[in-house]
């Protein structure tokens, strides 16, 4: 059920009950993260595999940085700079009652995020626990963006604070901050220019599958939809894949198409593309077409976040092998 009684959802959460919220990156799925047994309900809800930690939201700066001993003056850096937004900082873990063993999946660090979303905002300030809540959508499915995606995900059982589209559409930047030189686990719309520029340490991206650090988003399979998405560099590309007829296709791109398909949207801007592209995937879905094709956009600002999920999303395309 969709709602928009904020104190309705706040007694939820306190309960130990799963609310699913507005954030500016994609919609997530809440628990309060100092119980072991609400932080059950978001694996359970997701069929999400136990050993994948849950990012801890709350809506103050000091609080977040409280929570860990010895933060390196980089993340304090970031945090000045970039919260309340679209960014996701990894700490070294003490133990503490706030944030449960369950939530971080057992691990020594631990993920925090200070949204800024108003009505994110509004439903954290007054609670006094932080929030454990990934993307509000079924393990391995594309994130939400709006509270109809989450409706659809999980039905009128799930309680769903109203709200926009999220704004940025894509999720956090993830940023380990367990050393001084900070390290990008997912790319997202805080960028590696960004960070060189508030903290002067140069974080081009490693790969998260050498890392060795357990990251789901960094699966090659994440964020896919249920049909084939085919990366091409312009639209004249698409007449490589004759087994695909535009009609039953869709397209995401930059510019005016040349011909008809069943679902075609053009981008202004990489924020733009960034804003829709989630939900573009979702409505291609419900259309039936056969294969979505996009034209990647260049690796720079917000690209490089955007070209991350398009190869996440083609990483069982059959078409393309
Ligand atoms: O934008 C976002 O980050 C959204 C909104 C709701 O905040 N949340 C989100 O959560 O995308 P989720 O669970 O779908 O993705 C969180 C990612 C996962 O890949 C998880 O492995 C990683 O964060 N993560 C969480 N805690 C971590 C930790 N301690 N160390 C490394 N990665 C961690
Ligand atoms: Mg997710």
């Amino acid at each position: 059920m969709i709602t928009n009684d904020i104190q309705l959802c706040r007694d939820a959460l306190t309960n130990g009950e799963l609310v699913a919220f507005p954030t500016e990156t994609v919609f997530g799925l809440g628990a309060r993260s100092d119980s072991k047994s609400a932080v059950e309900k978001i694996f359970v809800a997701k069929d999400r595999p136990r050993n994948h930690p849950l990012i801890a939201h709350c809506a103050d700066i000091d609080v977040a940085l409280a929570i860990s001993p010895g933060i390196p003056q980089s993340a304090r850096l970031l945090a000045q700079e970039f919260w309340p937004g679209p960014m996701t900082l990894v700490f070294k873990r003490a133990k503490a009652d706030a944030i449960c063993d369950e939530s971080v999946g057992g691990s020594d660090t631990v993920a925090i995020r200070v949204p800024s979303h108003p009505v994110a905002r509004k439903l954290l300030e007054p609670l006094g626990f932080f929030v454990s809540a990934p993307s509000a959508n079924r393990f391995g499915r594309v994130s939400p963006t709006t509270p109809k995606h989450v409706l659809e995900e999980f039905g009128e059982k799930m309680l769903i604070l109203n709200g926009e589209q999220s704004e940025v559409g894509l999720e956090s930047t993830i940023i380990s901050c367990v050393n001084e030189h900070p390290q990008i686990l997912r790319a997202g719309a805080i960028t590696p220019q960004d960070i060189l520029r508030v903290t002067g340490h140069d974080v081009t991206k490693g790969s998260d599958e050498d890392s060795g650090i357990r990251v789901p988003g960094a699966l090659k399979s994440h964020y896919a939809p249920r049909i084939d998405v085919i990366i091409i560099k312009s639209e004249e590309e698409i007449n490589e894949y004759p087994q695909f007829n535009p009609e039953r296709s869709a397209l995401l791109s930059f510019s005016e198409p040349t011909q008809r398909y069943r679902l075609q949207r053009s981008m202004q801007t990489y924020e733009e593309f960034a804003h829709e592209l989630y939900s573009f995937f979702r409505e291609a879905e419900k259309n039936g077409c056969d294969a979505i094709f996009v034209v990647a956009p260049e690796e720079q600002g917000i690209g490089i976040a955007i070209n991350d999920r398009l190869r996440k999303a083609s990483a069982y395309c059959t078409a393309s092998l």
